[in-house]
């Protein structure tokens, strides 16, 4: 599975399918409005998400449609380039700067290829990134970026807001955001699914949670389902035009002591068409510990989880590379 993800025991998997879920809408024009009003509905709107679902959607984000659009356009292109190019940043050891593989590892027939690489601090990891379609990052270091560069910029700008709104609606203290969070770890995995018929049941990507605190999601067509708590069943991710999806991971089921809790998700094979997504994940550095906040924890609600760093992750993947049927979030 992926470097960011825990996959989830099939035994504990719902079996049954379908039909949209209930999928907050969240205007995040609305956070940047001088009115202190609007802005603590929106907080209490994303609160209310993160702990009754743990997902949501955002519009009015502050990204242009050409820039999403130039992304998807971007990856899409790589995944066209001759196997050779792309065989070029093909690696099995997760802690590569960038890594393209098409393969699944743990015993589940996936079919999907994908593209990873960190994305800030840009200027450490652009020089690691494709050079190759041309539209995906400039060569050069210049203030104009092309449309991976562009969108990868514009959507940390857009887990910034979301970040320092759940840390508003929590209740915890701003040092996360500016000790922690503006300094931390932002991944991009990029994904290609391949069209596939009406009759084949082969996954894209199994069942998984994201490690990091959250994730957002662009994708060029349907093809995401998220496990409903209330039902415990499967559903369907409707895309609406111009949105983001949003997910928590479980580094924020940590961070809010199970006030919020990582979402299960999964993305299945599209028969209309292939089908890209672009998942950027956001976290604290790589070697900091996430713990429960303080504020969080007290007699009657003591600390629940382990601490952990998105190193120790990586290390536990590392050793568990045989047999990911993991799971990662430790109790106490
Ligand atoms: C992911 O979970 O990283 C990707 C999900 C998707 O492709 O919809
Ligand atoms: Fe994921």
């Amino acid at each position: 599975m992926s470097d960011t993800s825990k996959s989830v025991p099939q035994e504990q998997l719902p079996s049954q399918e379908l039909h949209p879920p209930p999928m907050p809408v969240i205007n995040l024009g609305h956070l940047s409005l001088d009115d202190p009003t609007a802005r603590s509905r929106v907080v209490n709107d994303i609160a209310k998400s993160c702990r009754d679902l743990g997902y949501f959607q955002v519009i009015n984000h502050g990204i242009s449609q050409s820039v999403m659009d130039g992304a998807v356009e971007a990856a899409s292109e790589f995944f066209k380039l001759p196997s050779e190019i792309k065989e070029e940043y093909a690696s099995d050891d997760i802690r590569q700067p960038v890594r393209y593989d098409t393969s699944s590892k743990d015993g589940i027939s996936m079919s999907r290829a994908f593209l990873k690489h960190y994305a800030h601090p840009l200027c450490d990891w652009l020089q690691y990134w494709p050079q190759q379609p041309p539209i995906y990052r400039q060569a050069v270091s210049s203030l104009k970026r092309e449309y991976m560069e562009k969108y990868a910029v514009e959507v940390r700008m857009v887990a910034l807001k979301l970040m320092e709104a759940i840390l508003e609606g929590l209740g915890i203290g701003k040092e996360y955001m500016h000790e922690k969070f503006e300094e931390g770890l932002q991944l991009l995995s990029v994904n290609c699914y391949p069209k596939v018929s009406q009759s084949d049941t082969t996954i894209g990507l199994a069942a998984h949670s994201d490690y990091g605190l959250l994730t957002i999601l662009l994708t060029s067509c349907p093809g995401l389902e998220v496990v409903d708590r209330s039902s415990n069943s499967w559903k369907v991710v409707q895309q609406l035009p111009h949105a983001l999806h949003v997910h928590i991971g479980d580094h924020m089921e940590i961070l809010s002591n199970g006030q919020i809790k990582t979402v299960v998700h999964r993305a299945v094979l599209n028969p209309q068409e292939a089908r890209i997504s672009i998942a950027s994940i956001h976290g604290f550095a790589l070697h900091e510990k996430v713990s429960s906040a303080k504020e969080l924890v007290d007699e009657e609600n003591p600390q629940k989880y382990k601490e952990s760093s998105f190193n120790d992750f990586l290390e536990h993947l590392t050793a568990n590379m045989d047999n990911m049927q993991r799971n990662f979030l430790e109790s106490l």
